[in-house]
C-alpha cells in the first residue's frame, strides 16, 4: 500500500465550486509543499479522487448537482483510507452531524476568508493521521499476509508430522520384522550345521570306512570351515538378542589373569601357524573384576582373532591387564596394519569394516559391536588407539568385584 504520495508532503485535493476559495486554499497550503489538485464539483471530485488517491480531500459541503454530503458517502466507501475534511460556510449543527456519521475526518469553517493558521493546523494534523492510517493499514495488510502463510505452513507441517509419524510405525514395525526374522534363521542355521558336525566327526573317527590322510586335511578344512560359520552365526543370534534386550550377564568375582591365559591357549596354534608372537604381561597381583567369565573371554576372544587377523607374520601380541582406580583395564596390543584415526570410532558399529583395497580378510564386522554391548553391559568401558602402519591398541576396563588382591 506504499505509493509514492510518501515521496512528498501529502496530495491534497480541494473541490469546490468557488473559483476563489480555491485559490485562497492553494495559497495557504501551496508553501507548505503539498502537491495539490481540485475539482469545481462533486462529479469531477470523485474522478479525480479515484485517479489521485489523495491523502486528504478538502470538500464543500455545499456543490452543484451532488451535494458534499454525498460526495462524502461515495468517497468513504471508495477510498475508505482517505481523510475528509469538510469546508463551509454554511456549517450548521445538522449537516456536521450528518457529515460525522458518514466518517468525516475533521471540518474547517470558511469565515470568508477561511483563516490560513487553522487552515494549515488541520490540514497538518489530517495529513500526519491520513499516513498513519496508512501506514496501519499496510501493516494490518502485511500481517494478515503473514499469518495466513503461517497457517499455510502450519497445515504443511502438520501434514509432514502425520506422515513421518506414519512411516516411523512403518519403520518400527519393520524392525520388528527383522529383529524376529534375524533370531529365527539364526536358529535353523544353527541346526543343520550342528548335523553336519556330527556325521563329519563319525566320518574322522573311521565310522564309515577307512579314511586316508589326504581326505583327513579335506575334513579338517572343512571341520574348520564350519566352525568358523557357527561363530557367524553365534554372533548373529548375539546381536538379535542384544536387540530384543534379551542378552544378559551373569556376574561373579573373577580373577583377569585367569580368563587372559585361558584365552590366549586357544591362540597358541593359529598365532605359531602365521608366526606372530604371543604373550602377556601381567603384574604379580591385581583385584578381582566383577563380570560374567564367558562374556569376557568372548570378548578377548575378539579382539585377539582381529590382532591375528590384522598382524602380518613375524609381528607380536601382547595381553595386558592392569590395576587403574576402581577398574582393571586389559589391553590387546598388536604391531598390525592399524586403523585409520577417523575410524577408530566407527569400527565399534555393527557390520563396520574399514575399507582396503589389498585384501579382503574376512568376518562380518561383528566382533566389536558385540565385545562394546558386553562390555556396556559390565558398565564398562571399550577403545582403541592405533597408529597406521605400526599397530593398534584394545583396551577395555571392568568394574573391580572386591577389594581383596589375587596372583
Ligand atoms: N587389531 C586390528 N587391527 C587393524 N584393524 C582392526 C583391528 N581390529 C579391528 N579392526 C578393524 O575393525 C573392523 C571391525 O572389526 P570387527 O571385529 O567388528 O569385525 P571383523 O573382524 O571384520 O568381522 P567379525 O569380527 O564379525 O568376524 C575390522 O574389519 C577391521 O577393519
Ligand atoms: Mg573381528
Amino acid at each position: 500500500m506504499r505509493t509514492d504520495n510518501y515521496a512528498n508532503k501529502g496530495r491534497i485535493l480541494i473541490v469546490d465550486d468557488t473559483p476563489h476559495n480555491i485559490e485562497v486554499l492553494y495559497d495557504i497550503l501551496s508553501p507548505d509543499g503539498y502537491e495539490l489538485s481540485s475539482a469545481a464539483d462533486g462529479e469531477t471530485g470523485l474522478q479525480r479522487a479515484r485517479a489521485d488517491k489523495p491523502d486528504l480531500v478538502l470538500l464543500d459541503l455545499v456543490l452543484p448537482g451532488m451535494m458534499g454530503i454525498e460526495v462524502l458517502e461515495v468517497l468513504k466507501q471508495e477510498q475508505p483510507q482517505t481523510t475528509v475534511i469538510l469546508t463551509t460556510a454554511y456549517g450548521s449543527e445538522e449537516t456536521a452531524i450528518q457529515a460525522m456519521r458518514r466518517g468525516v475526518n475533521d471540518y474547517i469553517i470558511n469565515k470568508r476568508p477561511f483563516d490560513p493558521g487553522e487552515v494549515r493546523e488541520v490540514v497538518r494534523s489530517a495529513i500526519a493521521e491520513s499516513r498513519l492510517r496508512q501506514e496501519n493499514f499496510r501493516l494490518t495488510h502485511e500481517l494478515e499476509l503473514v499469518n495466513q502463510q503461517l497457517q499455510e505452513y502450519a497445515g504443511h507441517l502438520e501434514r509432514n508430522i502425520d506422515e513421518l509419524r506414519s512411516a516411523n510405525e512403518r519403520l518400527k514395525e519393520l524392525d520388528r520384522m527383522k529383529a524376529s526374522f534375524f533370531s529365527m534363521i539364526s536358529h535353523e542355521l544353527r541346526h543343520p550345521l550342528t548335523v553336519a558336525k556330527g556325521y563329519l566327526e563319525l566320518i574322522e573317527t573311521g565310522s564309515g570306512g577307512e579314511v586316508t590322510t589326504e581326505m583327513r586335511r579335506y575334513l579338517r578344512i572343512i571341520n574348520d570351515n564350519f566352525d568358523h560359520l557357527a561363530e557367524m552365526i553365534d554372533d548373529l543370534l548375539d546381536l538379535s538378542r542384544m536387540e530384543a534386550g534379551r542378552y544378559h550377564i551373569t556376574r561373579q568375582a573373577v580373577r583377569p589373569s585367569g580368563i587372559i591365559n585361558h584365552t590366549i591357549q586357544a591362540f597358541a596354534a593359529s598365532a605359531k601357524e602365521k608366526e606372530i608372537q604371543l604373550e602377556t604381561e601381567l603384574p604379580d597381583s591385581l583385584p578381582l573384576v566383577s563380570a560374567d567369565p564367558l562374556r569376557v573371554v568372548q570378548v578377548l576372544t575378539n579382539l585377539l582373532q582381529n590382532a591375528i587377523k590384522f598382524t602380518p607374520s613375524g609381528g607380536s601380541i601382547t595381553v595386558s591387564a592392569c590395576e587403574s582406580g576402581p577398574e582393571v583395564q586389559f589391553c590387546v596390543a598388536d604391531t598390525g596394519i592399524g586403523i585409520p584415526p577417523a575410524e577408530l570410532e566407527r569400527i565399534f558399529d555393527r557390520f563396520y569394516q574399514v575399507r582396503r583395497d589389498d585384501s579382503n580378510l574376512g568376518g562380518a564386522g561383528l566382533g566389536l559391536a558385540i565385545s562394546k554391548e558386553i562390555i556396556r553391559l559390565h558398565g564398562g568401558r571399550i577403545w582403541a588407539e592405533s597408529v597406521e602402519g605400526k599397530g593398534s591398541r584394545f583396551y577395555f576396563a571392568l568394574p573391580r568385584a572386591v577389594e581383596e588382591q589375587s596372583p
